[in-house]
């Protein structure tokens, strides 16, 4: 019960750890290759669809809808958006997260679907702050995990112990889960504490899965105000070069 096109998961316990954001902006950035991407919004703050400028009616369908409905096809609630070869299955706001039941393997069977295989190239699943039944949801259907970390002293215990979840996952649950690499976000150069964070995660974890970072830039916030992913809102930005960067490399990576 796998999907045959490569998974991305974008994970970190920890809020505000840039996942949405990166999440939107590789989409985009695959998108604008020609490649066929269907981003997934599991968290029920919605904010994909925001980043993306989708409106999203009261009542209108989600992929938290699949909890639900056991025969419910992720192609019935998917929607364009105004970017070419990006689709989005949006998440429902009202959605409880308590309440995706106990089947941890709902979203793989939803993927392991045909029809997602001859549309799509790419699934990105953007994930809530929490380790809950939606995590190991999203963590069974993927063939890969990015883990965003802002690079304060904090962060290098959380990415600790989400490793560990992680690890834990690919025994259990899912062994073609692979960590894909960690993308410090956020980040400027002067300033030693991330730099330090950075080397204890490298330290830790190896150089090569230590990705190049994304840099500080408002750019990034205001585009993500106006729902726009920051290759339309600010072409010339840093953003904009760091997530062009950052996809060239995943793209090497996932499809070696
Ligand atoms: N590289 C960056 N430079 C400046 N601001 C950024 C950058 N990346 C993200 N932000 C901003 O940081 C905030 C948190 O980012 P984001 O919403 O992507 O995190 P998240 O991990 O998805 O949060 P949550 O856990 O609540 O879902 C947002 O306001 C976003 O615009
Ligand atoms: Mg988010």
């Amino acid at each position: 019960m796998t999907c045959s096109i490569p998974v991305l998961v974008i994970s970190n316990r920890k809020g505000g750890a840039g996942k949405t954001t990166v999440s939107v902006n590789v989409a985009a950035e695959l998108a604008a290759t020609g490649r066929r991407v269907l981003l997934i919004d599991l968290d029920s703050q919605g904010h994909c669809a925001v980043g993306l400028g989708v409106k999203m009616g009261a009542g209108q369908a989600s992929v938290h809808d699949i909890f639900a409905s056991p025969t419910l096809r992720l192609v019935d609630v998917m929607h364009e958006t105004t970017i070419d070869n990006l689709f989005l299955l949006p998440a429902n706001p009202a959605f409880q997260h308590d309440h995706c039941g106990k089947n941890e393997k709902r979203l793989a069977q939803a993927l392991a679907d045909d029809a997602i295989a001859e549309q799509f190239d790419f699934v990105i699943i953007d994930t809530p702050p929490s380790l809950d039944n939606l995590l190991l949801n999203a963590l069974s259907a993927a063939h890969w995990v990015l883990v965003p970390y802002v690079p304060h002293p904090l962060s290098f215990e959380g990415v600790r112990q989400l490793v560990r979840v992680l690890f834990k996952v690919i025994s259990e649950r899912n062994p073609k889960l692979k960590i894909l690499g960690f993308l410090p976000v956020m980040t400027a150069n002067n300033v030693r504490q991330h730099r330090q964070v950075t080397e204890q995660v490298t330290k830790q974890f190896g150089a090569l899965r230590v990705l190049n970072g994304i840099r500080s830039d408002i750019k990034l916030a205001e585009a993500f105000a106006v729902g726009k992913p920051v290759r339309f809102y600010a072409p010339k930005s840093r953003g904009a070069e760091d997530f062009a960067e950052l996809a060239a490399t995943l793209i090497q990576l996932m499809e070696k």
